[in-house]
């Protein structure tokens, strides 16, 4: 009787990264990298495993929803970080006055979040965040944006001002505070409010409606709320408000700033964006990619200055955004922007028979010290198939050791993907060229 088979499949929502998948997620990284640091950025990271509490929130956030979350053996309760924000949060209020602020940090964590699984949302992604403490100017938000058009410019989609392939869509939750409180409603409903706002999209404006109608507000308020919110532009936005409305000043700086980066034609001022999480004080934005059938979101970000006093520290600053893996790889793989990434090692040795491996390992590890990249074909197998065999590793060299060669310590170097070259080379050449 054959023993029972393991599940293949990897757990709902959750990825398997093959070799050829990991090219991808490696080149997508060193971007990512890339532009953190040449922004400046440095890169931190915690551990995927956080306190539960950093994640329970009386607004009802969604994410408190949708945590992974168990007590250990010794019976704390802990969860698979859904997002990297809180821990930020933690790393700085635990080294408090010790860290010079303004800080700029980066990360690209990867976090967990029972979801509804639907196209571009997994149940495991990584996230590129990147986060400014300690800076509480619009010039921050600004150069965050820049640096996410910097990144999508750098991976090949159109951020010019022709035909862009994306659009920021901003907003300042002081507006809706203000607006909210025009039509009597109390800055303390305003973090539970926005939760359920930022749900009108997926859930329609009678649901949304109903919704705030639950948190006491009235049926007719509700409406008029969803109507303001629908205003697009900072003029029409402007005329709802009076004119020293907090809020109103910063969109205008970050309009003038960011013509400064030159992505100020990528700024659409938009009411409704209010991002689902409910630590957002001030300036949120996501990024839209415009290019397909229908507007995706590919990053999202805010400034969420009272995040570490709620969680008991001091007052501090902080703005950033998190940019998925998932949706912006997808958006890359349909226009054809993903870079052909294949296998590659410089040598492969393919030692004849056993007798001649010990030759080969020395080989190896001296042209491994040259910065080489080899891998011995162990498998005695017949020339065709290691030729094959190499080629397919995208190798640029077969050095062939038979029991001649071993004895006279050359190889026969054979050299793949074109015409048939090939040439006998002593060991001491190899090693000492290093080519
Ligand atoms: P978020 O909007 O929840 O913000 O997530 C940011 C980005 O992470 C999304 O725009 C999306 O690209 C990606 N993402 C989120 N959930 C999933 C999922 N289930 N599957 C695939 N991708 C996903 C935050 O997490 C904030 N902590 C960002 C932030 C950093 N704000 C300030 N600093």
């Amino acid at each position: 009787m054959s023993a029972p088979s393991i599940e293949l499949q990897g757990v709902k929502g959750t990825r398997d990264f093959y070799p050829e998948d990991m090219r991808i997620r490696q080149w997508l990284f060193a971007h990512w990298r890339a532009v953190a640091e040449r922004f400046g950025y440095e890169e931190y990271d915690a551990c995927v495993l956080e306190h539960e509490e950093l994640y329970i929130r009386k607004a009802g956030d969604e994410i408190t929803g949708q945590l992974y979350n168990f007590a250990d053996k010794g019976g704390r309760r802990v969860a698979l970080r859904p997002e990297m924000t809180p821990s930020l949060a933690r790393m700085v209020m635990a080294k408090g006055a010790a860290l010079a602020l303004p800080l700029r940090w980066y990360a690209i964590p990867q976090c967990f979040r029972y979801e509804n699984m639907q196209r571009g949302r997994k149940r495991e992604h990584f996230q590129w965040n990147m986060d400014i403490i300690g800076l509480p100017g619009v010039a921050a938000e600004a150069e965050l944006m820049a640096a996410q058009v910097a990144f999508l410019a750098r991976v090949g989609l159109d951020t010019g001002r022709e035909r862009p392939s994306v659009v920021i869509r901003v907003n300042n939750r002081q507006l809706i505070q203000e607006l909210l409180l025009q039509r009597g409603i109390d800055g303390q409903l305003f973090p539970a409010v926005c939760v359920v706002i930022d749900k009108r999209d997926k859930i329609g404006d009678a649901a949304t409606a109903a919704a705030l109608h639950g948190l006491g507000i009235d049926a007719s308020v509700a409406t008029d709320i969803l109507a303001v919110l629908s205003a697009r532009g900072l003029e029409p936005v402007a005329a709802l408000l009076p004119p020293d409305a907090p809020g109103l000043a910063a969109l205008r700086t970050l309009h003038e700033l960011a013509d400064a980066y030159g992505f100020g034609h990528l700024l659409q001022i938009d009411l409704s964006v209010i991002r689902g999480l409910s630590y957002y004080t001030g300036l949120v934005w996501e990024v839209f990619a415009t290019g397909g059938a229908f507007p995706r979101a590919i990053a999202g970000g805010g400034r969420y200055d009272r995040l570490v006093e709620t969680l008991g520290g001091t007052p501090t600053p902080m703005v950033g955004f998190g940019f998925g893996d998932v949706v912006i790889l997808e958006i890359l793989a349909d226009q054809g922007l993903l870079p052909p990434l294949a296998r590659s090692v410089d040598d492969v040795i393919y030692p004849l028979t056993s007798r001649q491996f010990a030759c080969a390992i020395e080989l190896a590890t001296a042209l491994r010290a040259g910065q080489r990249r080899v891998s011995i074909d162990f498998s005695e197998r017949r020339f065709k198939h290691a030729i094959q065999r190499a080629e397919q590793d995208g190798a640029r060299r077969l050095l062939i050791i038979g029991e001649d060669e071993a004895a006279s310590r050359t190889c026969t170097v054979r050299i793949l993907g074109g015409e048939r070259q090939e040439a006998k080379v002593p060991f001491a050449e190899l090693m000492g060229s290093g080519s």
